[in-house]
This record gives C-alpha cells, sequence and structure tokens, in this order.
C-alpha cells in the first residue's frame, strides 16, 4: 500500500484528484469506480476545475458508483444519483449514458444486484476504485458483519443510519430502510483502489483498518490484501498511525 499524507484537506482533496486525473489522462476510456460522502467532493470540485480549464477529458470515461439507497429515484435530493450529478456529472463532458449507479427504484433486489454485477463485469471491471471509509470501518455499505459479503447486494440498513437520515424527509415513511452496494468482492476485483480519509474522528479507523488484524468486523481491512491501494489522507487522519 502507499501512502500519502496531505497537509489538510484541501492539498488531500488535491492529491487524489491527481491520481483520477492520471487515470483518465492515461486510460481515457477508463471505467472510475466513483463514492459519494463528504470526503471525496473536494476532488470531485478540483477535477471539475481542470477540466473547465481545458487539462481533463470525460468523453470516453464510463463510472460505475459504489452504492445507493432503495427506493430512492435519481430526482430525489437525497439519492447518491442526485449526489453524482450535482458534485461532477453535470459539470463534466463525461457522458449521461456512461455513468451507472444502482437503480433505486428496482424493487427486486435479486434482478438489480446481478444486473450491476453483470454490467461491471461487462466493461472489463473497474480501473481505479475510489473510496470512502466509514467510522466503523464500512466501504460502500459493507457494515461490520460475521463475513465479507462478497457481490453486489442489498443491504438493510441500521436503526440508528435511519434515523439520522430520518431529517432530510419529508415524512418517516420516504426515510430508505435498504440500499443496494457493491460487495467486497466487486470492490477488491478493481484494478487499483484510491481511499481518502480527512479528519481527525477517522485517525482511529484509518489504524484499525490499515494496520490492524483482516476482519470483515472492520471491512476496509480487507483491502491490506489488495496489491494496489493508494491511501490519500490528511495529517489529522494520519495523526495515529507511524510512517
Ligand atoms: C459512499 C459510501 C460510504 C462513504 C463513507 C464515508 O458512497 O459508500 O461508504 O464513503 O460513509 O463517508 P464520508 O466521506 O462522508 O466520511
Amino acid at each position: 500500500m502507499i501512502i500519502y499524507k496531505a497537509k489538510d484537506y484541501k492539498d488531500m482533496s488535491r492529491k487524489a484528484a491527481n491520481i483520477i486525473s492520471a487515470q483518465v489522462i492515461m486510460k481515457p476510456d477508463c471505467v472510475l469506480g466513483l463514492a459519494t460522502g463528504s470526503t471525496p467532493i473536494g476532488a470531485y470540485e478540483q477535477l471539475i476545475e481542470w477540466y473547465k480549464k481545458g487539462d481533463l477529458d470525460f468523453s470516453a470515461v464510463t463510472s460505475v458508483n459504489l452504492d445507493e439507497y432503495k427506493g430512492l429515484s435519481g430526482d430525489n435530493d437525497q439519492s447518491y444519483r442526485y449526489f453524482m450529478q450535482h458534485n461532477l456529472f453535470d459539470h463534466v463532458n463525461i457522458d449521461p449514458k456512461s455513468t451507472h449507479v444502482p437503480n433505486g427504484t428496482e424493487a427486486d433486489s435479486a434482478k438489480e444486484c446481478q444486473r450491476y454485477e453483470d454490467l461491471i463485469q461487462s466493461l472489463g471491471g473497474v480501473d481505479l476504485q475510489l473510496l470512502g471509509l466509514g467510522h466503523n470501518g464500512h466501504i460502500g455499505f459493507n457494515e461490520p458483519c460475521d463475513f465479507f459479503e462478497t457481490m453486489t447486494h442489498c443491504v438493510d440498513l441500521t436503526q440508528s443510519t435511519i434515523d439520522a437520515n430520518a431529517r432530510f424527509f419529508a415524512t418517516k415513511d420516504e426515510v430508505p430502510t435498504q440500499a443496494y452496494t457493491m460487495g467486497i468482492k466487486t470492490i477488491m476485483q478493481a484494478h487499483k483502489i484510491l481511499v481518502v480519509v480527512s479528519g481527525e474522528d477517522k485517525a482511529d479507523i484509518v489504524k484499525r483498518a490499515f494496520f490492524g488484524p483482516v476482519t470483515p468486523q472492520v471491512p476496509a481491512s480487507i483491502l491490506q490484501m489488495h496489491n494496489n491501494v493508494v491511501l490519500v489522507g490528511d495529517e489529522a487522519a494520519l495523526s495515529k498511525v507511524d510512517l
């Protein structure tokens, strides 16, 4: 694993964007695995800036996102499709037909998970997968568990996640209780993995995930078994590891 220590969030975002843009420049028709959450937003902003300057071209890129809430359509502002449109896709020249997010409106979980898994295979796999890291070590919606869930699957959200999300919805019935997510094997099959972490609140989990035992209780720890992982963290997030 290669670890890049950044000064702060802005520097982390720039370093991560550099790695993503190197991928796009070296293989213009690459498949990018993308993530939502707060951590990658700065990297997406940097990519947009470089695109607007004429330094990047996304016209041949294909993207596949990690996850999506089941039951939400792309025009719901809490959906991950909406997040991606708003934070990246609407601002660069990626072909809308080449951007893929699990379909939250598909009620048949088995069907949607198989479709998404087949799609990734048909694209020849993911060249570069971007990941954020949850405080409990989750990646995508792969939460701590007794075993590694391998393929794209439908997850029951924990009550605490459902309660935390409730404030974003007008009524309780609208709050998603399930999500579709790439599985651990789906993620591990990416040729290269880029993990972004920022903030002191991530320092403990960075240490457990990348320097502790490999266990499904810390899903990100499996990344220690991947031979091409780059971790970009700011000083605060890397403050508990010796580098
Ligand atoms: C996002 C995702 C999540 C986040 C993780 C970290 O698509 O799958 O696993 O990467 O929850 O979120 P932030 O970056 O908000 O700390």
